[in-house]
């Protein structure tokens, strides 16, 4: 299973509107209703160029610098990840649970997608981290784009080292979770990812086995744990935050396609539950 919107990018005539509708600088309305405008040589060329890309597998969110995600659009380019569908539900039980200024890290940031939605949708304070200085110059361009820089601040590093002296009430990531044999070859949109977004080492879990152990120092005891992962891979992610937490209350969910998709960890206050 697939989303609606992937696979309307999947269809040549859909791709090759939003290219020429980039190129134009107009939309796909538009485009309908001026079939006999004129383009001028050099935005056909654009355009053709584009539409080369395109056929070689690079993903349209690259060829139009723009990924929606959460209802936001994100400047993205072959630095960082595009945001996908599936992560807007980690987005959902984030929200459940924040109540006013908590302060959140976002681990493995990319485009800064979670991280600047989350600022966006309450009143956080919001920590994010990336391995790739690259990927942190596009999260910081997408929170100021958004009017967030001052709730967004975004850091250098390996997961949480460069923020461990702190303590959060919510802790998401989104960590390269694809087994290193089945990181996709061209021309697979994914393939043209950064190895450093997709690859989760031997069994996908690499980073979450490492990023898990380090996670009760930052964590508050009342506090909230999202992980996303590949669906194969939820029990193994499940079982690592069992033992890690063990006086958490610890759950699978699933992604639109109902598979398993991201593990929620939740410690239990003196009053009852809190994460909705
Ligand atoms: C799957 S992408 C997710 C990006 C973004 N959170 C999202 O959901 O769209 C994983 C991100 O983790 C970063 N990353 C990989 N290894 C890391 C590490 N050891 N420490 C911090 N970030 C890392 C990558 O650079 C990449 O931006």
């Amino acid at each position: 299973m697939t989303t609606v919107a992937a696979l309307l990018s999947e269809s040549p005539p859909v791709d090759a509107a939003l290219l020429l509708a980039h190129v134009l600088q107009r939309n796909r309305a538009w485009l309908a209703a001026h079939a006999d405008a004129e383009a001028s040589q050099e935005e056909a060329a654009r355009f053709r160029v584009l539409c080369a890309r395109r056929r070689k597998g690079v993903p349209i969110a690259y060829l139009l610098g723009t990924a929606g995600f959460y209802g936001r659009e994100f400047f993205v380019n072959e630095d960082v990840l595009v945001p996908r569908p599936e992560t807007e539900h980690l987005i959902d039980a984030a929200l459940a649970f924040i109540k006013g200024p908590m302060r959140v890290l976002d681990v493995g940031t990319g485009s800064g997608a979670i991280a600047c939605t989350i600022a966006a949708e309450t009143q956080a304070i919001v920590d994010a981290t990336d391995a790739s200085n690259a990927a942190l110059d596009v999260a910081r361009e997408n929170s100021h784009r958004l009017g967030l820089s001052d709730r967004c601040r975004f850091y250098h590093g390996d997961l949480v080292a460069p923020v461990q002296t702190n303590r959060y009430d919510v802790i998401v990531a989104n960590l390269p979770y694809i087994p290193t044999r089945d990181v996709p070859k061209p021309p697979d949109p994914v393939s043209f990812e950064p190895r450093l977004a997709t690859d989760g080492g031997p069994d996908g879990l690499s980073l979450y086995r490492r990023l898990i152990p380090s996670l009760p120092e930052v964590i508050n005891e009342e506090g909230l744990v999202l992980l996303e992962a590949a669906p194969p891979t939820i029990t193994e992610l499940a079982s690592m935050l069992r033992s890690t937490f063990p006086n958490f209350t610890i759950s699978v969910e699933k992604d639109y396609a109902g598979l398993d998709r991201y593990v929620k960890a939740f410690g239990q206050s003196s009053s009852g539950l809190r994460a909705g």
